[in-house]
């Protein structure tokens, strides 16, 4: 596998797959996708914690799991997300709960000006996903789009995912109807590490009985808390706290994981 090679496809805006995904967030059971609610919970309470009600920025929500709680607690909220059958999910669960939680379906790659906002958040470690590329862009979002006095807030895998993760090529078949298509297939996997650049690749080749080959890659940095704050202080950000305990009982990847507060540099 090529260093920060991209797939043929994008999980979380594939028409079928992202269908899957949205099951996954909501499998209370399972830290796949979303954590659980014990653990969402206790990362709001963090989040929010010496905070008044204002304007939160949720990049990522997914199917509004933190969005709807957060909005119920009193903020006024908007989620983005680029899954559109997520959004729909956590426009439905507003609605019934009569919250005033906004979405947008959107890439938080693409620059987008939605306001002023007093939290920034992107929760599940998805900056780690990020090609180094396209942290520029999404920090420049953030940045955009956070008020005077404004907190980011995110999470980074800590370097013990590397104890969860095993390099090499693997096959499996899949019956009809499973989580990357609707034919049966095989899925080939590899797996690699960068030392260096300090990030795994996962690499899904998924050759359907009917229909196209085609790939993603999934790519899984890890960070110390110097590592982080030395990146964040290059895009013109400070970290003003970490916390390393919310996650106890990661079952999936890891438990190893930094939550990050951090305010634009001299705001
Ligand atoms: C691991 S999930 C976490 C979802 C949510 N934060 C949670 O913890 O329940 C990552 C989320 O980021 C979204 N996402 C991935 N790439 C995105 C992009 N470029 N722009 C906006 N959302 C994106 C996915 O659709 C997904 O909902």
């Amino acid at each position: 596998m090529e260093l920060y090679e991209q797939g043929s496809i994008n999980i979380w805006s594939d028409p079928y797959i992202r269908k899957q995904l949205l099951l996954a967030h909501l499998n209370a059971n399972s830290d796949a996708a979303s954590r659980k609610p014990e653990t969402i919970s206790a990362t709001i309470d963090w989040m929010l914690k010496d905070s008044a009600p204002g304007a939160f920025i949720d990049w990522g929500c997914g199917p509004g799991l933190y969005s709807n709680e957060i909005s119920a607690r009193g903020w006024d909220v908007l989620g983005v997300d680029i899954n559109e059958e997520s959004v729909k999910y956590a426009e439905k669960k507003a609605s019934e709960k009569t919250l005033s939680a906004r979405y947008a379906v959107g890439s938080y790659l693409d620059q987008l000006s939605f306001g002023k906002f007093d939290i920034a958040a992107c929760i599940y470690c998805d900056f780690g996903a990020l090609k180094p590329n396209d942290r520029a862009a999404f920090l420049e979002n953030v940045k955009n789009n956070l008020g005077e006095g404004g907190t980011f807030v995110f999470d980074v895998f800590g370097e013990q995912v590397c104890a969860g993760k095993t390099e090499g090529r693997n096959w499996l078949r899949e019956e009809a109807k499973n989580f990357w298509c609707e034919s049966p297939c095989y899925v080939l996997t590899e797996c690699e590490h960068f030392k260096e650049q300090s990030v795994w690749g996962d690499k899904y080749v998924v050759i359907p009985d009917s229909g196209e080959p085609f790939s993603t890659v999934i790519w899984t940095h890890y960070f110390t808390v110097e590592a982080i704050s030395t990146l964040l202080s290059d895009f013109g950000f400070e970290m003003t706290e970490t916390n390393q305990n919310l996650v106890q009982n990661g079952e999936f990847i890891s438990s190893d994981v930094i939550f990050i507060r951090a305010a634009v540099s001299g705001s």
